[in-house]
């Protein structure tokens, strides 16, 4: 069995394995996951060692987070994170699965978006209860930013800081009530914007430190370094073709729609010279975000139990030196990217 090292996050005293579970997919995201097969993905990712499970009311309006409780419960060596910034509303109008902000889940609610002070206790309270469990570790402040807002963005943002919603948050953590929060974000301004106004434990950035794109160096992940929070991969394979690469039929997905042209082309050439070195597209991208010392885990979406044991299979492959040198020399990798050290024979 691959043994996986656990990684702290912030300063919170906490750590998780560096290869963690992204429950978005149990909450039926693009397609239906029979409760069955949900419940197998987790007890399959707990027995492989993926410790640390990551939900959101969002997903699927709170049907990832209840599948996600139901098979936490009783397991105290798992950690998980939730989110804030959205409520569910009760919605008798809703009977059936119909694809809803991606997810093709029934359960019966309207989202509303709240980051105040009483909407982030209100969020944290119903989230324990969807869960059925007593504590969540983490807690992240769920797309807050213009990536997701565009012009209400400013008014969500006031709602976050003038509204109390950082204070809700300090207060949860002051009392121990969650070990930490942070931002889960697609984005990096807002992050650094965050980060101006509270301590962070940690950051899940989903799709924006990957083998395909390094802007977080710049102006992200040196303020991290300096303030001692921790950044969680979301959405390692930009939300499909970094795992499925451009060959296969069908759309390939970037970043939750098609992949435009100019990311076609940069993915390619990847795949070219990861050919070369007989290294696959999906190990790649999960081991060259792990080689970022601020990274505690890399949580990729996994919707079944087949899927756990493909991704920790793709953890565990060796990939040669040679191959992430390549990609530097064709310019396909940032030259300050840190890539895995090379293996040392025993
Ligand atoms: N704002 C936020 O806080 C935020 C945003 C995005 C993501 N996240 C977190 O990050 C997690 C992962 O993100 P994500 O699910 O959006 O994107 P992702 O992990 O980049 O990609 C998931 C997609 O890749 C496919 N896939 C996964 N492993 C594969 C494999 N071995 N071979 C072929 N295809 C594979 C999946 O296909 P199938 O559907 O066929 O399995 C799924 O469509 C989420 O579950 C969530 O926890 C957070």
């Amino acid at each position: 069995m691959t043994l996986i090292p656990h990684r702290p996050i912030g300063r919170t005293g906490l750590s998780v394995p560096e290869l963690g579970f992204g429950a978005a997919s149990l909450g039926n995201l693009y397609h239906p996951v029979p409760d069955a097969d949900a419940r197998a993905a987790i007890d399959a990712a707990l027995d492989a060692g993926l410790g640390y499970v990551d939900t959101a009311p969002h997903y699927g309006r709170g049907l990832s987070e209840r599948r996600v409780g139901d098979a936490l419960r009783g397991r105290g060596d798992t950690v998980i994170s939730t989110k804030v910034g959205r409520l569910m509303d009760p919605d008798p109008s809703i009977i059936d699965d119909r694809e809803r902000d991606g997810f093709r889940s029934p359960m019966p609610f309207r989202m509303r978006y709240d980051y105040s002070y009483d909407g982030i206790l209100r969020s944290h309270e119903h989230s324990l209860q969807r869960l059925g469990l007593g504590k969540v570790d983490l807690l992240y402040i769920h797309d807050i930013g213009r990536y997701t807002h565009g012009d209400a963005a400013d008014g969500y943002w006031q709602q976050l800081t003038s509204g109390g919603g950082l204070k809700a948050l300090e207060k949860l953590r002051d009392e121990g009530a969650i070990a930490g929060f942070g931002v889960g974000v697609n984005e990096i301004q807002v992050c650094l914007d965050v980060m101006q106004e509270a301590r962070l434990d940690a950051i899940l950035l989903a799709g924006r430190y990957t083998l395909l794109e390094q802007d977080a160096l710049d102006a992200l992940f040196p303020v991290c370094m300096a303030a001692g929070t921790s950044i969680v991969i979301g959405g390692p394979y930009n939300s499909g073709i970094l795992a499925t690469g451009t060959r296969r039929g069908g759309t390939i997905h970037y970043d939750y729609g098609p992949a435009p042209e100019d990311v076609l082309i940069h993915v390619r050439g990847i795949e070219s010279v990861a050919d070369r070195h007989g290294v696959r597209l999906p190990a790649a991208a999960l081991a060259f975000v792990l080689a970022h010392p601020l990274v505690a885990s890399v949580i990729p979406g996994i919707g079944s139990a087949d899927r756990v044991a493909q991704t920790v299979d793709l953890y565990g492959e060796a990939i040669p030196a040679a191959f992430w040198s390549e990609l530097r020399s064709e310019g396909l990798l940032r030259l300050d990217a840190p890539v895995p050290a090379p293996e040392t024979a025993a």
